[in-house]
């Protein structure tokens, strides 16, 4: 069967066919515009803006992944679409549009919820993992553990008590004049300096607990900033970088193997924007290797907002009989 992916949640309008044969997930077409020039000149999304750029795109996106699949509306038997969380207006768009594209085909429709689409992106590995796994989905918008009982149902472990890690990444970058979103350039700029340098609070916060707190961490950085700038100094940012992505891959590394420990899972899926990030891929396989455990993680172009992760979670979903109707509404959370 072949499944039509729809992803509007925030700054990337996507669409994407995934084809499912005998249970394997394959990518026939895989559709990203991304709106980061447009929101880059504000330092970071601007809801309303993002809602109409999704209008104006969702078409010609929907067309090129349908052209590139080689297939058109007639050999679609599923239309997946992101439904929540995200921006109200973004997502709107795209539930609109699967919802029209649906009815007027006569094509199930599917809603699927965005961070379990990341999750989900793991599925589309030529090596997919088996469920049980237990799996951290590090973005923009959210950082959080879950096990994944299978690819539809993911029990919450943790999560962080304010800012996503992503979203920590994206504002200090920004202090130091990277450009948004500055996670990708963060992520360079740290190994052109000295992890040692500064010293940052963990993101994972102390107690019994598995969830994470990155405002402080941030903070401590913006702190350090600013006291250089009064003292007439400027800070060393390769070192800030550094320290500061040490901070966070240690935090999540940390809680990757508590939660490996916990769980007793065998298997970890990384994925989310963040899981692009090379040194907490590093430090997330360390993990790994050391508890004996399998790591899953979706190459660069799956790890970022795309439709192919979208589709991937409705093919699950499709199979345990979810469907949604012209009723379907948008969430944000
Ligand atoms: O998953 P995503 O595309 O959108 C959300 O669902 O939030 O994640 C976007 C986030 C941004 O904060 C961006 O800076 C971050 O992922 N990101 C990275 C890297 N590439 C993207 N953060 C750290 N290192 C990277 N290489
Ligand atoms: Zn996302």
């Amino acid at each position: 069967m072949k499944i039509l992916g729809i992803e509007s949640s925030c700054d990337e309008t996507a669409a994407a066919v995934v084809e499912a044969e005998n249970g394997s997930l394959k990518i026939l077409s895989n559709v990203v515009a991304s709106q980061i020039e447009m929101h880059r000149l504000w330092g970071g999304v601007v809801p309303e803006l993002a809602g109409r750029a999704h209008i104006e795109k969702i078409s010609e996106v929907c067309h090129s992944a349908l052209d590139d699949a080689q297939c058109t509306l007639k050999d679609i038997d599923a239309i997946a679409v992101t439904s929540s969380p995200g921006l109200i207006g973004a997502l709107l768009v795209g539930v609109n549009f699967a919802k029209c594209l649906a009815y007027s085909h006569n094509i199930p429709l599917v809603p699927v919820e965005h961070v379990h689409a990341h999750l989900c992106a793991a599925a589309l590995l030529e090596r997919a993992p088996k469920p049980p796994f237990a799996a951290l989905a590090v973005s923009g918008g959210h950082t959080a553990i879950y096990m994944g009982e299978s690819f539809t149902e993911f029990t919450e472990l943790a999560s962080t008590r304010d800012d996503a890690a992503g979203e920590a990444f994206d504002k200090v970058a920004r202090v130091i004049g990277l450009p948004y979103p500055g996670g990708a350039a963060m992520d360079k700029l740290a190994y052109e300096g000295d992890k040692t340098a500064m010293k940052f609070p963990s993101p994972a916060i102390a107690g019994d607990t598995l969830d994470f707190s990155f405002s402080g961490l941030k903070t401590a950085a913006l702190n350090a900033l600013n006291s250089a700038r009064q003292k007439g100094e400027e800070i060393n940012k390769a070192d800030l970088a550094a320290s500061f992505t040490s901070a966070i891959c240690s935090g999540i590394a940390k809680r990757a193997e508590e939660t490996l420990k916990k769980t007793r899972a065998k298997s970890l899926v990384l994925a989310g924007g963040v899981a692009a990030n090379s040194h907490l891929r590093a430090a997330i396989k360390a993990v790994c290797d050391k508890m004996g455990a399998e790591m899953y993680v979706p190459p660069i172009s799956l790890c970022g907002d795309n439709a192919a992760m979208v589709a991937a979670a409705g093919y699950y979903r499709y199979l345990n009989g979810m469907r949604a109707d012209t009723s379907l509404n948008a969430f944000t959370d």
